[in-house]
């Protein structure tokens, strides 16, 4: 088990566009490690999404909670992506309160796609396509975007819903419109 630092807005990884994983590094041990880390990483800052950037690595490969058929609900296992393509379902789009584990103690709201379909490789380096909707839509979009070197503020369309999270908590959080 290995926790990893995150790096904080500012750092260039957060800005660089990630390399994808080589086809003979898929269900490699150095990238089933990176994803392990990615996991450890993730629960222990309690985020619902890490993608590898944020662990100063600039290679296309996320963790996310959420979605997917074989995450069960009782136990549920961080889902993996690795070279994720993205598939947007339509034009319908949602706004909703996002933060990030790169910038501690800010939320924002964000429009994203209401449906996604992902396809990519898992940690064994097989191939699969998963639809997406919802909150675990928001997540994934959030998280290919880092592979991108884009931010969630990047995609926000006025900025005057930026907020600490102290005054998030306080004024703006309601059960509906929590997202994190
Ligand atoms: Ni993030």
């Amino acid at each position: 088990m290995a926790i990893r630092k995150i790096t904080n807005l500012g750092h260039p990884v957060l800005r660089q566009v990630a390399r994808e994983v080589p086809n003979d590094k898929l269900g490699s041990p150095e990238l089933k490690q990176l994803i392990a880390d990615l996991c450890d990483t993730m629960i222990e800052y309690e985020g619902v999404g890490l993608a590898a950037p944020q662990v100063f690595e600039s290679v296309r490969v996320f963790v996310m909670y959420g979605g997917a058929e074989e995450s069960d609900e009782s136990s549920p296992a961080p889902i993996v992506w690795i070279n994720p393509r993205l598939e947007f379902e339509g034009d319908a789009q949602a706004e909703g309160w996002e933060g990030c584990l790169s910038i501690p103690d800010l939320r924002g709201r964000v429009s994203r796609h209401e449906a996604v379909v992902v396809s990519g490789y898992d940690a064994r380096g097989e191939h699969r396509s998963v639809r997406y909707e919802g909150f675990s839509a928001v997540v994934v979009q959030h998280e290919f975007d880092h592979l991108e070197g884009v931010i969630f503020m990047d995609r926000m369309k006025d900025m005057k819903s930026l907020t600490y999270v102290r005054e998030f908590d306080r004024y703006w959080q309601t059960p509906e419109k929590e997202e994190e």
